[in-house]
């Protein structure tokens, strides 16, 4: 197609959607001058079905929003007295926490982050809008962009890890999906980039507690993916629980207002989360709810989730002149604005298929493409993948027949009695030639007894051990102080050890655990995250090897939990740890004969496993790392290329990963940063030449002054499996 006549096309399209953009302003502004006051609080309101007499509050224009608004029926009862009955007819928009599936349920994000497949996780999104759309949601608070270092946090599971840079990839694979190409469509729903900002940095891992985040440190780890978000057109935020730096952050004009809206253009709105706007009562942060309402609108919150801070306080302070009638005007317009490009107001009651909607052929081999490729093989001593002749298997632990705990946290739509678990799965696939026995009932029984297990494990040829965390000990609210396995899994895992049989552990688990122990004692170790519906038959491709696995950790695994917060890109300090395995000081040694450096003296600096991190039933060889140019200028581009080739006789994904270093910056800089990966597909003896392109995007920072900038000086690079192998070579920014 010639240039002039594509730069037409792009004219012509980009002066569409600007007309479209101008006629929604119009239509936002002609209603807004509509509205009394109490109509524009009302607005504000998202209320659930226990605020009290909501009907007669929907009728007198007092809600915006609902979230978790019951069934289709419920909710166009509630939209028909929005729309018919109240004044202006300002349609409802309603929410609700589809977080990785409405009731097919995929991987929880932080294994749909593992799988490290862009294409595939915004499918996964876009099955989990289609199913929601089809029940009457029009919007989901999702995704969750939080940076996540410390496994004790339980809402690690929501995330997708600990680096800015595959945080903020998956983020825009995930809005992209949720809101497709036409967020009118009945196909699509609204995205909410949440929790803004800097939850994931709770103190202790302790869910809600005060986080201390520096700008800089705010800048170049906590703000890029929710950039980013705002960058892939998210069209909502949720402001977050934490007290962030003294301010809590549904009261923090600095990120809300200064950067979120000033800096970055965003012109969507802000959501608070549960009860955030008057939780600043008990942050003791405003004394009462006036307070908190003052604090809130004029931060930059514009809906208010359940609580009514904002309906019983904000007439009084506009009419007392506390607050400027502005910020109420511009949170009505922000909210007005999505839903006129949701549609809401041409298409208030579209055409739902409800259950024919769910769990397709098509939605479950989604769900199965994803739990599979977020499998991280993370120990393989040659008993995988299984060969398909053999006499019996056994089926062991607590997570091999739990459906509801593979569908994992944050999971209130998905059923599990609709999840194929690994039990179910083999029955299926091999009929009599699996045995089982469920060793503990649930992930932290304390029984002591395993004849049972025993006996099943000593009549197979191997055996599979399920273990890991119940969903109900994962997610929000549910942080732990160890990381080990719960209950009395670890003598189960001994007990069927003594057998001497070959063992494959699979942990289903919502954050990284520690079982160096249990790791030892098994010949494989798969890490399954909690994997959603398809859990079941994803294993069965991945043991059996219909599909050779590609996951790769997007967390670091820590030794144990003392060494959290444990990240790969940490900065180097003065007097870097080494990576001495034994780090004990003998008896009676006066001094220390490691030196004076930033080892701990019981477990060695290394993580169990690090950043990046899976195996493959394949084998894959990088070489001849080339570099275009080793001197460029601060706007200037490098071409990276690397040889990777596939040593073995089978078709496998590899995820190929680039990290550099800055050597050295106004302010000091992490040890290694991802800037980009590709996960591509290697026939057997395949060789591909994987190139990336490195420029300001990935250089630049937020220097010592908190300007993105690209500062002169040495690099490192490496391209390699994980974050902790890889071909190096260096390059000078002058
Ligand atoms: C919860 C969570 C938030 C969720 C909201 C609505 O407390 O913090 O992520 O979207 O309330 O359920």
């Amino acid at each position: 197609m010639k240039a002039p006549f594509l730069l037409l096309i792009l004219f012509s399209f980009s002066v569409q959607i600007l007309s479209a953009q101008q006629d929604i302003e119009k239509r936002v502004e002609s209603l807004l001058s509509q509205m009394t006051l109490e109509e524009k609080i009302g607005q504000l309101q998202q209320g659930w079905l226990n605020s009290p007499n909501y009907e007669e509050g929907i009728r007198d224009g007092k809600f915006g929003s609902f979230l978790n608004s019951g069934d289709i029926e419920t909710k166009t009862r509630l939209q028909k007295i929005a729309v018919e009955e109240s004044r202006l007819g300002i349609p409802l928009i309603f929410g609700r926490d589809v977080i990785h599936g409405y009731r097919t349920v995929l991987p929880i994000p932080l294994g749909l982050s593992a799988t490290w497949n862009l294409d595939l996780v915004q499918q996964g999104c876009g099955v989990a809008a289609f199913e929601a759309s089809q029940q009457g949601i029009h919007w989901t608070f999702a995704p969750m962009m939080d940076i996540a270092r410390d496994a004790r946090w339980g809402r690690i599971a929501e995330s997708p890890g600990e680096d800015p840079y595959l945080v903020s990839r998956m983020g825009e694979a995930m809005i992209k999906g949720f809101q497709g190409e036409d967020l009118s469509s009945d196909k699509t729903i609204a995205a909410c980039a949440k929790h803004f900002v800097g939850y994931g940095a709770a103190e202790g891992g302790r869910d809600y507690n005060t986080t201390l985040i520096p700008e800089n440190e705010l800048r170049n780890i906590y703000l890029p993916s929710f950039k980013a978000a705002k960058d892939a057109g998210v069209v909502t935020y949720m402001s977050a629980f934490n007290d962030l730096n003294g301010i809590p952050a549904t009261g923090n004009k600095f990120v809300l207002r200064e950067i979120l809206r000033n800096e970055w253009g965003f012109n969507g709105f802000v959501v608070s989360d549960w009860a955030s706007v008057t939780e600043m009562i008990e942050h003791g942060y405003v004394k009462d709810k006036a307070g908190a309402a003052q604090r809130a609108i004029e931060a930059g919150v514009d809906m208010e989730m359940v609580t009514t801070a904002y309906a019983h306080e904000l007439a009084n302070l506009i009419e007392d002149g506390k607050v400027d009638m502005k910020y109420i005007d511009e949170a009505v317009k922000n909210i007005l604005r999505v839903k006129f490009a949701l549609g809401l107001f041409d298409n208030p009651f579209r055409e739902l298929k409800g259950e024919n909607a769910l769990l397709t052929d098509e939605s479950l081999e989604t769900a199965r493409k994803a739990a599979r490729e977020s499998f991280v093989l993370l120990k393989n001593e040659g008993i995988l993948p299984f060969k398909k002749d053999f006499e019996k298997i056994a089926i062991i632990g607590p997570l091999a027949n739990s459906g509801n705990d593979q569908n994992g946290t944050w999971a209130p739509d998905g059923r599990g009695e609709d999840a194929v678990t690994p039990l179910m799965a083999l029955k299926e696939k091999f009929g009599d030639k699996i045995i089982y026995s469920e060793g503990l009932e649930k992930s932290r029984s304390t029984d002591n007894d395993f004849t049972e297990a025993v006996k099943t494990a000593q009549q197979a040829d191997a055996v599979i051990l399920c273990l890991g965390e119940e969903e109900i000990i994962s997610g929000e609210a549910k942080s732990r102080a160890f990381l080990n396995l719960p209950g009395n899994q670890t003598n189960l895992v001994k007990a069927i050890a003594e057998t001497g049989k070959p063992i494959a552990i699979v942990i289903m688990a919502g954050r990284p655990l520690t079982f160096s122990e249990e790791a030892k004692l098994a010949d494989a170790v798969l890490y399954a995250w909690h994997p959603g519906t398809m859990g079941g038959p994803a294993l069965i491709d991945v043991l059996f090897g219909d599909y050779s696995p590609s996951g790769k950790l997007p967390v670091t695994f820590p030794r144990t939990v003392g060494q959290i917060p444990f990240y790969y890109n940490h900065r180097n300090t003065g007097r870097p740890a080494t990576n001495v395995e034994n780090v004990d000081i003998p008896l009676g040694t006066p001094l220390d004969p490691k030196g004076f450096v930033s080892n701990y003296l019981d477990v060695p600096f290394s993580p169990a496993y690090p950043f990046g991190y899976g195996l493959s039933y394949a084998e894959f060889n990088y070489d001849n790392l080339q570099i275009s140019s080793d001197k460029i200028g601060p706007e200037d581009k490098i071409i990276v290329t690397c040889d990777v080739t596939n040593k073995s006789d089978i078709t496998a994904d590899e995820v190929v990963q680039l990290y550099i270093r800055d050597l050295v910056g106004s302010v000091t800089r992490p040890v290694k940063e991802l800037k980009g990966f590709q996960k591509l597909i290697f026939q057997p003896g395949e060789t591909k030449t994987v190139e990336f392109v490195v420029g300001p995007n990935e250089l630049a920072f937020y220097n010592y002054e908190n300007k993105l900038t690209v500062e002169p000086g040495e690099f490192h690079l490496w391209v390699g499996p994980n974050s902790a192998e890889g071909l190096q070579t260096s390059f000078a920014v002058e």
